[in-house]
This record gives structure tokens, sequence and C-alpha cells, in this order.
């Protein structure tokens, strides 16, 4: 066991010292059965993908090019058409965390700020402590949404990278497009990562201004309302000069090929994505939101599909639904008050959920 412990001792000088102090980024994946539960705890899509997009994997594997290395043709080319940008503007990652991870990493040196206000997604922080970033916090609020003027007073001469999430997650909460640009204009030395993980969900963008605000970076992906986070596929938006620059630091295969195979096909039926948004958006969020409002229980404003509940007894409703089969995130405040994150399905999905939660409430 001593040589045991020298090997760990060892085996931990071999990285920068900091790193031994990161926690990992383990969300609790584990058993979760699409067959099994309804899952309303990761902002997933809760039906399956679109039967064409099935058929591709499955055409794909059985033409029997698994053994070649990926080659990503023209998708970059169609991104760009759904996205109303040129192809030069667009660099495919291996989901949007990529993106994330790339831009955070080419940006900011050891020391310099990072201003991401929080609570929100847990892998900005975790890349920028990676990076031994100093990272400023300021706090989303229920009444006042972003905090605006609290990023625009944090900004500094070392202020390398600012995040706007739009939507929060967990909040929901959406950032103006003015609010981005006057954050953008007030820190032209700072890469603007502007998360649009959700962008289906609220068909709000800056991705028309890449060129004319040369520190923004967009990152979106198909893993939320395209239903495909299983296989990994996100994109960057900027202008053409940045999307150059990190294609430079992006692996040449780093995206697999059955991501572009299924992209490429979920791309052709766009329609497929835009009745399930629709129903979501029109028809299961007002439900729930309607439900919430009558019985008295608080939440965080939402643009997106998902909404951050604080019920007076979270953790009994949690073991409630999950022993009903519904799986819903439990996520504490800043004063460590738990609330429950609970993503919205289709319209049946959501009557479920309501009258599971209604015996209880
Ligand atoms: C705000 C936000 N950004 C990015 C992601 C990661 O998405 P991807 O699967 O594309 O890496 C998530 C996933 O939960 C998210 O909520």
């Amino acid at each position: 066991s001593g040589l045991q412990e020298q090997a760990g001792t060892l085996i931990m000088s071999i990285f920068k010292s900091h790193i031994a102090q990161i926690g990992a980024y383990t969300p609790p994946l584990e058993g979760r059965d699409p067959h099994d539960h309804l899952l309303l705890d990761f902002n997933e899509r809760t039906l399956p993908v679109c039967p064409s997009v099935k058929q591709a994997l499955i055409d794909f594997i059985q033409d029997d090019r698994l053994q070649c290395y990926p080659s990503y043709g023209n998708i970059a080319s169609k991104i760009a058409r759904y996205c109303n940008v040129d192809a030069a503007q667009v660099m495919i990652t291996n989901g949007s965390d990529q993106g994330i991870d790339l831009i955070i990493r080419s940006a900011c040196s050891e020391g310099e700020e990072a201003i991401i206000p929080g609570p929100s997604f847990a892998m900005y922080q975790q890349v920028a402590k990676v990076e031994n970033l100093k990272i400023i916090e300021p706090s989303y609020s229920v009444d006042q949404g972003f905090p605006k003027q609290a990023v625009l007073d944090a900004i500094s001469d070392k202020t390398r990278l600012i995040v706007m999430a739009n939507p929060n997650n967990p909040t929901g909460t959406g950032v103006a497009r003015e609010d981005i640009l006057e954050i953008a204009a007030a820190a032209p030395k700072a890469a603007i990562l502007v998360d649009e993980c959700y962008f289906e969900y609220t068909q709000e963008t800056v991705a028309d201004i890449v060129e004319q605000y040369p520190n923004l970076l967009i990152t979106r992906t198909f893993s939320k309302t395209w239903g495909l986070p299983s296989v990994r596929l996100g994109y960057v938006i900027s202008n053409s000069g940045n999307i150059r620059a990190l294609l430079n630091v992006r692996g040449p295969y780093d995206v697999n090929q059955l991501a572009v195979v299924a992209i490429d096909a979920a791309l052709s039926n766009p329609g497929y994505t835009e009745l399930y948004v629709k129903e979501v958006m029109e028809v299961s969020k007002p439900m729930f939101e309607d439900f919430l409002n009558r019985k008295g229980i608080d939440y965080w404003p939402s643009v997106a599909n998902f909404i951050w509940t604080f019920p007076n007894n979270p953790d009994e409703i949690e073991k409630h639904l999950r022993a009903h089969h519904i799986l819903v995130r439990p996520k504490a405040d800043e004063s460590d008050r738990v609330g429950l994150r609970i993503n919205l399905g289709n319209k049946a999905q959501t009557e479920s959920l309501i009258q599971t939660l209604s015996q209880i409430v």
C-alpha cells in the first residue's frame, strides 16, 4: 500500500496542481430508461426521433462504412442554411459541450477573468476551472432575470470570457438581444459566448449579426429539440475568421460519422421537430404553468421548455413522481432551497405529470 500511495502521489503530480481541486461533472444519468420512465429530468425531447433518422442510421451501418474515418461532406452548409448564415460561419462540434470547451480554451489563459452568471449550466465553470480562470458569478434573480448591470460592472481589462445562456438553464431566463449587444460592445476583448442550446423553443438568436460583432460566438446543438443527444452533434456560429481559428483547435474526427448521418436526415424533415416544439410550447407549457399557478407553487418565469419549480416538499414530490415512473431534476438555488427542474413533453405526457402531481400537491 506504501507503493500504491507513492504511485498515487506520482500520478497527482503529473497534472497541473489545480486540476485535483476541480470536482468532476457527473450528472445523475444512471437508471434512466425511456421505456420505463417519463424522462423530464434532462430537458430532452420526450418522444423518439423521426423514423427517417433511424432508417438513415440503420442504412449507414448496413452499408458497411463503420471501418472508415468520418468525413463531413456538406453538413456544415446544410446547418448554415437551416440557420440562415454562411457555411464559413459554422463549425460542427461534438455536442455543444465541445463548442463551449473549444471557445474557452482558445480565448482564455490562466489567471484571466470569466464572467459566468449563475446559477447556470455546469460546463462553463467546469472548463473555466480547468483553464484556471478567475470566475465572477453575478446572480440571476426571479424578479430581475438576467443580471445585466452586474455583468457590465464586472467587466475589467482581464475579462476574456462572458457567458450568456439564452435561455439559461436551470432558470429558463431569456436574455434580451439589446443586452447581449450592449455587453458585447462593452467587452470587445472578451469572447462573448451565447449558448443557444434551446434556440428552437425560443427562436431568439444573435446569429444574424456575428459579422458586425467579431467577439460573438454562438453554441447550438441537436441534443435537445432534435432528440439526438446520444450521437453528440453541436455547432458554433461565429464570424468566418473565428471559425477558421477554432477549426485549428478541433480535431479532424471529433464529430462521429453517425452523428452526421443522423443530423443530415433530421434536417431533411424539420417539420417533425417543429410540430413537437409547437405542442410543448403552446399546449404543454401553458397547461403546466396554469397548474402551478392554481396550486400556488413558486417557479422561475421561463422562456424555455423547462420550468424550475419550488414546491414546499420537493423531496417528497420527487420520490412520489419517481415511484410513478416520472423523473424530474432536483436543483438547489443559491440559498440552498431545493427546486425541481421539470421539462415539458407532449400534451398527454403533461396531463400525466399533472395528474400524478395532483395526488400529492
Ligand atoms: C444551456 C446548455 N448548454 C449546453 C448543453 C449541452 O448540450 P450538448 O448535448 O449539445 O453538449 C446543455 C445540456 O443540458 C444546456 O442545458
